[in-house]
């Protein structure tokens, strides 16, 4: 199975951004330990980050045909971004919402999220864990579909 992993704006910035919110670990730590769980569940994976709301919509319509699945971290777009969440419905490839931090329990503005509209799951405050109970809930859907 092949999987991207798309982060939005400011996620480069782990490690050093409100590191009370997000931890001490920076982007490459988390793609290390991603990779390293793909690796051992045999799973292809690639990861794309932008600051730029048009870069993400084109890296959606790109994985149409070529992934099974997405976990996007879409950041700040995440409630603001229609034109994210209509590439994900358009391009309809699985996909599971990630926030490290619990957006529900912080400002009022981040309880909304267009994302979650396209998306099968939204895992939230889980930290970086969350990126592979992502990958997990695409794993078990990923097997469903073949039986
Ligand atoms: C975030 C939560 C968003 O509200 C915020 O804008 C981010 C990161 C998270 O991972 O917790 O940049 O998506």
């Amino acid at each position: 199975m092949k999987i991207l992993v798309i982060n939005g704006p400011n996620i480069n910035l782990l490690g050093l951004r409100e590191k009370e919110i997000y931890g001490e670990n920076s982007y490459k730590d988390l793609i290390q330990m991603i990779m390293d769980y793909c690796q051992k569940e045999k799973i292809e994976v690639e990861f794309f980050q932008s600051n730029h709301e048009g870069a993400i919509v084109d890296e959606i319509q790109k994985a149409y045909g070529v992934f099974d699945g997405i976990v996007i971290n879409p950041a700040a777009y995440t409630h603001t971004s229609v034109a994210i969440l209509d590439a994900l419905k358009a391009v309809r490839i699985p996909t599971v919402e990630v926030h490290i931090s619990d957006v529900q329990n912080r400002e009022e503005f981040r309880k909304l999220s267009y994302v979650s509209l396209a998306a099968a799951k939204t895992i939230a405050g889980e930290g970086f864990d969350g990126y592979l109970s992502a990958i997990r809930f695409l794993q078990e859907n990923d097997q469903q579909k073949e039986h």
